[in-house]
């Protein structure tokens, strides 16, 4: 992990220069890794005393995020977000024409493309990344940050990347693909999370730790991967064996996690939800399939999930 307020770095000026553009505490850890790998790193934040304890650790302060731009020779971007991005680069966009821009501001696919049109209009090379870690990992091993867009610009500071830590995974020339894989993993993060959350409000109703029911619920999560394998081999296939469960026999035991709940003065909604995909699978015939049928029902919102409001 980085820490920019303990020591000043040493700054190898044969490095790539780097021009940090947001210093909330994902952008302040980003600018740390650079100096703590001896890039030449200049820095630039909406409101400037932020940049102080960077400048402590070796950073240039420009005084304007034009002139930060000027000096970087790569220019990184980590701002709320896309708003603030287009915000802050669209008047820019002839000082930054033949220049790399690395946007690690978190966005959807669809902003992700807006933003690298914005940039080839404008003679503008540009990546864009999705930081898939937490503050403290960046500069570490476990850091993940993936790319899409210019390939070109990946390889050329694919180095000065590494010094976020981990390894920088490039997924592919179309630019939203970083954010679209961004979006797919937080999906499966939140929801997992959140049925945790749930499954303990139902436990402690009963007088039953969440702590204690902890070691059961990462039980069910030590199998989720070797399901998972079974679910995206299903999905890709388009087809949806029931071999060792079906959707009739899951049905059951969705409606006994919806009953317990409610009996417990606990919100059923989330396992209401995932009944109703069920139920709307097995309206449609479904009942002697996989769960992974639940995948149709997904791609067909509404029309397919009558129970859902059944909650
Ligand atoms: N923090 C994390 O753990 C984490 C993890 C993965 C990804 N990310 C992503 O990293 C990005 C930054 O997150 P963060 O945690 O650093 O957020 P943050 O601490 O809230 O900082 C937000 C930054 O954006 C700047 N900003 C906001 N609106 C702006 C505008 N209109 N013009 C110029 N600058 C503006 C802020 O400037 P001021 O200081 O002037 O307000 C600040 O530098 C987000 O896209 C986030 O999703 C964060």
């Amino acid at each position: 992990m980085s820490d920019s307020s303990v020591l000043t770095m040493t700054i190898d000026s044969t490095k790539t220069s780097v021009t940090v553009v947001g210093l909330g505490a994902m952008g302040a850890a980003l600018a740390s890794a650079f100096l703590e790998a001896g890039h030449p790193t200049t820095v630039w934040n909406r409101t400037p005393a932020r940049a102080e304890p960077l400048m402590a650790a070796g950073a240039l302060r420009a005084g304007s995020v034009a002139a930060a731009v000027e000096d970087g020779g790569v220019t990184m971007l980590c701002v709320r977000d896309h708003a603030a991005v287009r915000e802050l680069l669209d008047p820019l966009a002839d000082r930054l024409a033949g220049k790399a821009v690395v946007n690690l501001t978190s966005s959807t696919p669809e902003d992700a493309r807006s933003t690298a049109e914005w940039a080839a209009r404008h003679g503008v090379r540009y990546l864009d990344g999705a930081i898939m870690v937490p503050v403290p990992l960046i500069g570490g091993p476990d850091a993940q940050v993936l790319y899409s867009g210019s390939a070109e610009v990946f390889e050329e500071h694919r180095g000065t990347l590494l010094a976020l830590g981990g390894e920088a995974e490039f997924l592919g020339a179309e630019p939203g693909l970083a954010s679209l894989y961004d979006l797919g993993m937080l999906d499966v993060f939140f929801a997992g999370m959140a049925s945790f959350l749930h499954a303990a409000a139902v436990m402690t109703a009963d007088g039953v730790t969440a702590r204690t029911f902890l070691p059961y619920a990462n039980r069910v999560m030590a199998i989720l991967p070797a399901t998972l394998e079974g679910l995206a081999r299903d999905v890709d296939q388009g087809r949806y064996p029931g071999d060792e469960d079906t959707l009739d026999m899951n049905d059951a035991a969705l409606e006994h996690i919806v009953v317990t709940s409610r009996a417990r003065g606990v919100d059923p909604g989330l396992p209401a939800l995932v009944r109703a995909l069920t139920r709307g699978a097995i309206a449609d015939g479904r009942g002697g399939e996989g769960f992974s049928a639940v995948v149709e029902q997904l791609r067909s919102p509404g029309a397919a999930t009558p129970g859902r409001s059944s909650a």
